[in-house]
């Protein structure tokens, strides 16, 4: 990574009070086009609020060097000054700028590339992992919060933060006894679930309308692609397992009941994070904001994705992720179904619902489903 990048910063975001994590800089070329950055704040010294106020008046802009990016977010995250909002879009900024950073087109993919974007994906991970724990995030919660952030033409580096940042908020939910190791393995596999999209021309990842046999083909070959890159990295990461994240990233496309995609594996053979991935990747798919369509409330999307319950979704996985949404009351059952070959990873123009049917589902399913039709959620106090 280039030493010398710097980025700025809202100062309402910068640390008071206490060791400064970072320094800071100014850009004192001024007006004249160039760009030389000088340090004003040094790391480690106290800045008071009456320095911060003397920086703003002199100077426009306040810089921190992006090699100190990781050190700002993780003080911003521990932060109980700061407001969720500005910290989670600073920990997705953070997340999404490291991704377009390391997979720039320009440059050849390798596996010294490869390497740093599993350390530096690591850094975020974890800062996400403290912002859902430390907040105790609810499904509803996180969604309002990253739902509406999203902006990003380049559809994966935007979903694959949000899947990362919903596959640790359902690991926690599923298996609360999860250390922080737990979790940040599994926001890994999340964040690079779609990694093998690296290697499909753009047009394909981005095309929303209808893709041909040969595109369907191409795009479908992501999970092994991805994972003949995550193998290309023989050498050992401190405190990552490889073969997990391998896992998640070559069976995130598998059904529960085998239906999926590359080696219609099912159930407990399926790698257990990825199946959370799954789930967080098809809430993902339908809840955010894309130029592709229009977002399904939490209500709907609960519901569709109730009903692929037991053949696209693990059940387990799911009821722990519904028991999150805590503050939508009644959840009805819902009346539309997408179809069973719906691919969450690929951008859709209008989502393909159809309405649900019961007589012309399997019984049992349906028998199965009823059961989950309307759960009773304690609402909050006075509401
Ligand atoms: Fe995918
Ligand atoms: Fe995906």
């Amino acid at each position: 990574m280039a030493a010398e990048e710097y980025f700025t910063v809202q100062v309402d975001l910068i640390l008071l009070d206490g060791p400064l994590p970072y320094n800071l800089y100014i850009n004192s070329a001024g007006d004249s086009g160039r760009v030389k950055f000088i340090r004003v704040f040094p790391r480690g010294d106290i800045l008071l609020s009456d320095d911060l106020k003397e920086l703003q008046r002199k100077y426009v802009q306040i810089y921190l060097s992006d090699d100190e990016r990781d050190d700002f977010v993780q003080s911003l995250v521990k932060s109980s000054s700061v407001a969720i909002e500005d910290k989670t879009k600073v920990v997705k900024d953070s997340a999404i700028n490291y991704l377009d950073k390391v997979f720039d087109p320009e440059k050849e993919f390798s596996t010294e590339v490869l390497e740093e974007t599993i350390k530096g994906c690591r850094k975020n991970v974890e800062n996400m992992v403290d912002l859902i724990t430390d907040e105790d995030l609810s499904l509803s919660g996180l969604q309002k919060l990253i739902g509406n952030l999203s902006y990003h033409d380049f559809y994966t580096f935007d979903h694959s933060v949000n899947v990362s940042m919903y596959t640790i908020l359902i690991l926690k939910e599923t298996r609360p006894e999860s250390s922080k190791d737990d979790l940040t393995l599994a926001g890994l596999g999340g964040m690079l679930h779609d990694i093998g999209k690296v290697e499909i021309p753009l047009y394909i990842i981005n095309k929303a309308g209808k893709l041909d046999d040969e595109e369907f083909a191409i795009i479908q070959s992501h999970p092994v692609r991805g994972k003949e890159l995550i193998e290309t990295q023989k050498k050992e990461l401190q405190g990552v397992d490889f073969e997990t994240i391998r896992d998640v990233v070559f069976q995130h496309h598998e059904n529960y009941n085998g239906t999926g995609y590359p080696n219609k594996i099912s159930g407990e053979d399926i790698n257990f994070y990825a199946r959370i991935v799954a789930v967080a990747d098809f809430f993902d798919a339908v809840t955010t904001k894309r130029s592709y369509h229009t977002p399904l409330s939490l209500n709907d999307a609960i519901g569709i994705m109730e009903n692929t319950v037991g053949k696209k979704l693990d059940p387990e996985i799911f009821h722990a992720l519904k028991a999150t949404v805590s503050d939508i009351g009644t959840i009805e059952k819902s009346h539309i179904i997408l179809p069973d070959d719906f691919d969450a990873c690929q951008p859709h123009n209008k989502l393909p619902i159809k309405d649900y049917d019961p007589a012309t589902q399997d019984h049992n399913l349906f028998e199965k489903n009823k059961k989950f039709g309307k759960v009773k959620v304690s609402k909050k106090k006075g509401s």
